[in-house]
């Protein structure tokens, strides 16, 4: 109901009058002017005139359902939205949806998160409003051990979003950090839910820092940036989430249809990490090589000092400045 009165409105330039509304929806002029009233708690601002009717003046800068599905061109992804304007955590969200069934596609999206969750423990600051923090459920059916995979799809379907949404090129720290200038601009966090044979279901997080104005306090080793500091002017969170969701869409697509070589070439063509001499943290302990090559499960190849070949199946890079 809301979203025809919101198209009603938008397909006008002027006034649309309160009678031409009812009669186009089919509901009471009193509940015309409840959809107005509860429009406008959600932030759209509806100029009425006594005689002329309504006129949209202004779309809320929230990242709403019906805002996300106008111009959002997919088939399955991000076609049931979960719009949360404060949660802990959207994957935390998603792994409830998606153990009571939710379809494939569906995505947790929040507008602020209070314990925004990071890779290796860590915390995501995701303040109100300034990024786009959200959850896709994908229930693939291939086996659990090619679920990394699907992280570093992740990395290049927003690295493609960001590139058609800004313009702007961005790097791929292994496995999935995506860099601007250096400086970390989105992080991705997948968890599985699976036995031994199957996957029930991947959550993909993705968190974008987009017009975070302030040096986000940095509790990571990496200092982080956001799209607007690159670009030194604001940019929409709903062209970058609905450009990201397209992509995801499509990688996911071609991975199931054609195999993940392509997909891979992609990776490594916006590495930022292959080639060079990388530190390899991972629990207790730590080690450095150059990083040759990334396999197709999704580790990292590094090539010791000794030219002996080390695999990396998790863990955290960091760019010491030579080689000991
Ligand atoms: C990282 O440490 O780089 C991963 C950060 C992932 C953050 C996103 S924001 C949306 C989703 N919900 C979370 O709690 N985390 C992920």
């Amino acid at each position: 109901m809301k979203k025809n009165l919101l198209d009603l409105l938008a397909a006008k330039e002027g006034y649309v009058s309160g009678e031409d509304i009812s009669q186009e929806l089919g509901v009471s002029r009193t509940a015309v002017w409840k959809q107005v009233r509860s429009l406008r708690e959600l932030g759209y601002d509806i100029d009425a005139q006594p005689r002329q009717g309504y006129r949209l003046r202004l779309r809320p800068d929230r990242l709403l359902p019906a805002e996300i599905a106008r111009g959002l061109n997919t088939g399955w992804m991000g076609r049931e939205v979960v719009y949360l304007e404060e949660t802990d955590s959207t994957n935390e969200v998603a792994k409830k949806l998606a153990r009571e069934g939710a379809r494939e596609g569906t995505i947790v999206v929040a507008e602020h998160q209070s314990r925004g969750k990071g890779r290796q423990g860590r915390q995501w600051e995701s303040p109100p409003y300034s990024g786009v923090y959200f959850t896709v459920i994908l229930r693939p059916s291939f086996a659990p051990r090619y679920a990394p995979r699907a992280t570093l799809m992740a990395a290049v379907a927003v690295a493609r979003g960001i590139k058609r949404s800004t313009g702007l090129e961005v790097r791929i720290k292994w496995p999935n950090d995506i860099l601007l200038n250096e400086g970390k601009v989105v992080g991705i966090l997948t968890e599985m839910s699976s036995d031994m044979d199957s996957i029930h279901h991947l959550v993909i997080g993705i968190g974008i820092n987009i017009n975070h104005e302030i040096q986000i306090p940095s509790r990571y080793r990496y200092p982080a940036t956001s799209l607007q500091s690159e670009l030194k002017s604001p940019v929409s969170r709903l062209e970058v989430l609905q450009r990201c969701l397209e992509e995801l869409e499509k990688c996911y697509d071609e991975w199931v249809k054609d195999g993940f070589a392509n997909l891979l070439d992609e990776w490594r063509a916006m590495s930022h990490t292959l080639g060079r001499w990388v530190k390899v943290n991972f629990d207790e302990a730590a080690v450095e090589g150059t990083a040759e090559d990334v396999e197709e499960d999704g580790s990292l190849l590094l090539r010791q000092k000794d030219g002996s070949i080390f695999r990396v199946v998790a863990g955290e890079v960091l760019f010491p400045k030579t080689a000991k």
